[in-house]
């Protein structure tokens, strides 16, 4: 088969209608695309929202998501992406959804029920942290624990007879904390629960969970894998069983489905995520490298840095891949100086998504966030600009950061 890390590893007959057996760059380009009747050779954008029912459709399963009825169950798109992210990510089956939060929240509304336990990474993203720290339990009588996860004895002692999930991201947002994928996993399948990883910050090819132990990975479409800042879409992806129950559960009778015209969008930007990947990662680490020895930076946490607390542990899970594009730091000097250099970037937008073709940037507060306690000292007496890296020349990008420095401390 293919190795879908890089390039092949042995010589089967590369054929596109069997995605096993093409490496990864070939499975982005090929992955999910259908040709129809009008020979296209693209899948043509499917906007309706009803298809056309068999002669005696007084038996059918208004939820049924393998029969092409309505919308909101299925529909062309939305399976040719399904097919080509769980090609990319190596699982038997994806769901897409309307954003990353619906596809979290569909995680933690299939897999927990009133009275369950979920242990959850301590520094997580934001709509995470209020989903499991005060709405569910508050609206469903969920318990959750925030647990440092590169801490196995604290993850093992939070585990309870009622502990149904583990969720963390592989590259925590924003500290960029990394978690060891295979050693969770190995605690969460030990007392029969579930590993969930938000893999947002980890496209693959840097890393692929299922490879690693996890049973579900969750990405936020919108980010990476669509890459061009003009789409909302969210995914799960695992095996058959999981996710036909998430989609019967969580999707068809709770309604996040994706656009058609999302979906399209994201599967034409995904042809190009490893190309993409591969410069933005390339460019993080040149920018980082800058930022950790330029004496006007407090701090900078970046995975690829050997001054980073889980530096080793990224070199091997991502397989010396990368360290992915998204790193956070502070300008030596309170709000208004993180803020005033910001104002000088000419380059880098100020703009809280990530994973664009363009750079972007975010200033968050010290106290700013759901579990910002948990997040390291600097974090909380700076605050922290979340830098995610785009396709500019990383020339420009260092250019840019020098010039707005310098302006900063001359004003
Ligand atoms: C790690 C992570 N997961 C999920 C999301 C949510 O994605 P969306 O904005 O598509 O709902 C984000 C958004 O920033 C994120 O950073």
């Amino acid at each position: 088969m293919g190795n879908p890390d890089g390039g092949r590893t042995e010589a089967p007959r590369p054929d596109k209608s069997d995605l096993s057996s093409l490496s990864f760059a070939t499975r982005s380009v090929h992955g999910g695309n259908e040709i129809d009747g009008s020979g296209a050779i693209r899948t043509p954008i499917v906007m309706a929202n009803s298809y056309r029912l068999p002669e005696d459709p007084s038996d059918m399963d208004w939820s049924d998501t393998e029969v092409l009825s309505y919308t909101r169950n299925s529909g062309l798109n939305q399976i040719g992406l399904q097919k080509k992210l769980a090609a990319l990510e190596g699982g038997e089956d994806a769901a897409v959804l309307a954003s990353g939060v619906a596809a979290l929240h569909s995680v933690f509304f299939t897999f927990l029920s009133s009275g369950d336990h979920v242990i959850v990474g301590d520094v997580t993203y934001e709509a995470v942290w209020k989903l499991l720290a005060e709405l569910l339990p508050r609206k469903y009588g969920i318990e959750a624990t925030f647990v440092d996860l590169t801490d196995a004895d604290a993850v093992r002692a939070a585990v309870r007879e009622n502990t149904k999930l583990i969720h963390t991201e592989a590259i925590a947002n924003p500290t960029t904390k990394v978690v060891d994928i295979s050693a969770i996993a190995e605690i969460a399948h030990s007392v029969g629960a579930l590993l969930s990883i938000d893999s947002t910050f980890t496209p693959p090819p840097l890393f692929r969970p299922l490879d690693h132990g996890a049973d579900l990975v969750v990405h936020s479409l919108t980010k990476f894998i669509n890459g061009h800042g003009d789409s909302m879409g969210g995914a799960v992806i695992g095996s058959r069983s999981l996710i036909s129950t998430l989609r019967s559960e969580a999707m068809v009778d709770v309604g996040g489905t994706i656009s058609p015209f999302n979906a399209w969008l994201i599967m034409r930007g995904s042809v190009t995520l490893p190309l993409r990947l591969r410069q933005q990662m390339d460019s993080a680490m040149a920018v980082a490298e800058f930022l950790d020895q330029d004496p006007r930076i407090a701090y900078v946490r970046f995975p690829g840095l050997s001054s980073h607390p889980q530096h080793e542990l990224a070199a091997h899970q991502f397989g010396g891949r990368g360290y992915g594009a998204m790193m956070a730091f502070a300008v030596d000097g309170g709000r208004d100086t993180q803020n005033r250099f910001v104002s000088h970037l000419r380059v880098i937008t100020s703009a809280v998504s990530l994973g664009h073709d363009e750079s972007l940037i975010v200033h968050v507060g010290g106290d700013a966030r759901g579990g910002s306690e948990n997040y390291p000292e600097e974090f909380r007496r700076f605050g922290h600009l979340r830098l995610s890296l785009g396709l500019e020349d990383p020339a420009d990008l260092v250019a840019d950061i020098s010039c707005a420095l310098d302006e900063t401390f001359e004003s």
